[in-house]
């Protein structure tokens, strides 16, 4: 059947950003991804990303219909409206041409909380003591995709905000190693006290990690620690 992909498009020097109408041959199954590429066959001007096509490298973030989800995961036939699909850039992000957006205020917040993600490793580097039971990792089964900074209210329109992943990331951290040292930025401005818990990050994330969770996690145990019952 024919679908009507409406892509949000802007591309540097334009004055502003415009929809342009696809129209694409696919089966209800075919994913908005294979729906981008197709339209792409007939017009290489589109940018958008990829790499893995399967749910994992986190690149393909979009707001599909209203609702940020991973294009490659994403299946025509549950989100058409008709048989038409809007498809958005993320939100909260700069856009760099098209669906393309520059993500690096996560990664820069990711770092400021911790330059390497801790993941513990069973068994691992008896021979590095301090170190040992830790090595540089993603941050678990964060895909840093941004979705969640695109569904929060908060880091939509606080640029600040060191936004859900990040903070995640800091809450992981000191359950790993006890260490408010390095959580201290994600106590600061932009940190965890400026999350209003509206959990849109959690409802959104497509690997299930549920950074408005861990979020909640950190504050608790920031405010018991102000209170003088926490280490
Ligand atoms: S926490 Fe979830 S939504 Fe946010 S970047 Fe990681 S995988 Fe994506
Ligand atoms: S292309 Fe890798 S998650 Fe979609």
């Amino acid at each position: 059947m024919k679908w009507r992909l409406l892509v949000k498009r802007w591309k540097e020097g334009w004055e502003k950003p415009r929809y342009q109408e696809y129209v694409v041959e696919a089966d209800a199954d075919t994913s908005v991804l294979d729906a981008l590429e197709k339209a792409w066959l007939g017009d290489n001007t589109l940018v958008f990303e990829h790499a893995c096509h399967h749910g994992v490298c986190g690149a393909c973030g979009m707001v599909i219909n209203g609702v940020e989800r991973l294009a490659c995961i994403t299946r025509l036939g549950d989100v058409a409206v008709g048989n038409t699909v809007v498809v958005e850039p993320l939100r909260g992000f700069p856009v760099i041409s098209d669906l393309a957006v520059d993500k690096s205020r996560m990664f820069r917040a990711s770092a400021r909380v911790s330059p390497e993600t801790l993941e513990p490793v069973e068994g691992e580097g008896g021979e590095l003591p301090g170190r040992a039971s830790l090595r540089p990792e993603k941050l678990l089964s964060c895909l840093e995709c941004g979705i969640c900074y695109s569904a929060c209210p908060i880091a939509r329109t606080m640029e600040d905000y060191m936004g859900p992943a990040a903070l995640a990331l800091a809450s992981k951290t000191l359950s790993l190693t006890g260490d408010w040292s390095r959580v201290s930025d994600a106590l600061g401005r932009g940190g965890v006290w400026s999350c209003h818990a509206a959990l849109e990050c959690s409802v959104r994330c497509p690997a299930g990690f549920d950074p408005g969770g861990l979020i909640m996690v950190l504050r608790g145990k920031a405010l018991k620690r102000m209170l003088g019952g926490g280490r």
